[in-house]
C-alpha cells in the first residue's frame, strides 16, 4: 500500500496556549482524515509533551523541527534526539531550507543528525530542494541529487525504511509559489529512482516523498495524485487547523 501522510511544520509560531488549542482542533477534526492517511504534526520544541500527550490516543503522530547532532553535553541551547524521543514525538524533521539557509546546516550536519535521530528511534523526515537561481540556471536536478547522496544514501539498508524525505524547493516555501504538479512529479520520480538504484526497487518504491513548498487546500489533491508523491509537508496551512485537515482529505 502506497504510504499517504500529511505534515505539518508549524516553524517559529504558536505559544504554549496556542499550541494546545491548535492541537486541540486537529485532533477534534483528525477522524474527518482517512484512516489510511498518517497525520503528522511539528511543534516548536516547548510543545512536544503536550502534543505528545494530548495526541496519544488520537491517530496524530508528533515531529520535532530539528535535534541536536550531539549526543548529550555543554551544547547550550541545543535539544537532543534523545530527549525529543523522551517526550513521546516520534519523528524529526531534518536538513529544512531554512535550517540549511539560517543557521549554516551543511549536509554533512544534516547527515550526523540523521544518524544520531535513528540511534534514539526518531523516524528522520529529511529535506531537500533547490534554490530558485539553482532551477532557473537548470542545475536542480544535481542540487537535489548531491543533497540526497550525501545524506540518505549514505544510510544502511536497513534504516531507509524508517525515513520519509521531503522535496520542498526553496523557491515554494512561503511564497504562495507552487511548484506544478509536473514539476513536483519530475523531481519526485527522480529521488525516488536514486534511491531505487541504491537499495532496489522494493525500497524505492515504498520509501515516502513529501512534497512541500506552498501546499494548501487549493492545490493538494492535484500534487497528490502524482505517482510518485505520498503527501505534503505543510507549512503556512499547518496552522489552520480547518485547511491542514482539508489537505489530509485530498488524497485520491
Ligand atoms: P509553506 O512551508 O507550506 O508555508 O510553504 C513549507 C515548509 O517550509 O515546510
Amino acid at each position: 500500500m502506497e504510504p499517504k501522510i500529511v505534515a505539518g511544520n508549524w516553524k517559529m509560531n504558536k505559544n504554549l496556549q496556542e499550541g494546545i488549542e491548535l492541537t486541540n482542533d486537529i485532533i477534534n477534526k483528525a477522524n474527518q482524515v482517512p484512516d489510511d492517511v498518517t497525520i503528522i504534526i511539528g511543534p516548536p520544541y516547548i510543545h512536544l509533551e503536550k502534543a505528545a500527550s494530548l495526541t496519544k490516543d488520537s491517530k496524530i503522530k508528533v515531529a520535532a523541527q530539528n535535534c541536536s547532532s550531539e549526543e548529550k553535553g555543554a551544547f547550550t541551547g541545543e535539544v537532543s534526539a534523545e530527549m525529543i524521543k523522551s517526550t513521546g514525538a516520534e519523528y524529526v524533521i531534518l536538513g529544512h531550507s531554512e535550517r540549511r539557509a539560517y543557521f549554516d546546516e551543511t549536509d554533512e550536519l544534516i547527515y550526523a543528525k540523521i544518524i544520531r535521530a535513528l540511534k534514539h528511534n526518531l523516524k528522520p523526515i529529511v529535506c531537500c530542494g533547490e534554490k530558485l537561481n539553482e532551477r532557473e540556471n537548470g542545475n536542480h536536478f544535481d542540487v537535489v541529487k548531491s543533497q540526497i547522496q550525501n545524506t540518505i544514501l549514505k544510510l544502511k539498508e536497513e534504516d531507509i525504511n524508517k525515513i520519509i524525505i521531503a522535496y520542498e524547493p526553496v523557491w515554494a516555501i512561503g511564497t504562495g509559489k507552487t511548484a506544478t504538479n509536473e514539476q513536483a512529479e519530475e523531481m519526485h520520480e527522480y529521488i525516488r529512482k536514486l534511491i531505487t538504484e541504491k537499495f532496489g526497487k522494493e525500497i524505492g518504491s515504498s520509501l515516502p516523498i513529501l512534497y512541500g513548498g506552498s501546499c494548501k487546500p487549493n492545490n493538494a489533491a492535484g500534487l497528490f495524485s502524482q505517482p510518485d508523491i505520498n503527501g505534503g509537508l505543510i507549512g503556512g496551512a499547518s496552522l489552520k487547523s480547518d485547511d491542514f485537515v482539508e489537505i489530509g482529505k485530498l488524497f485520491k
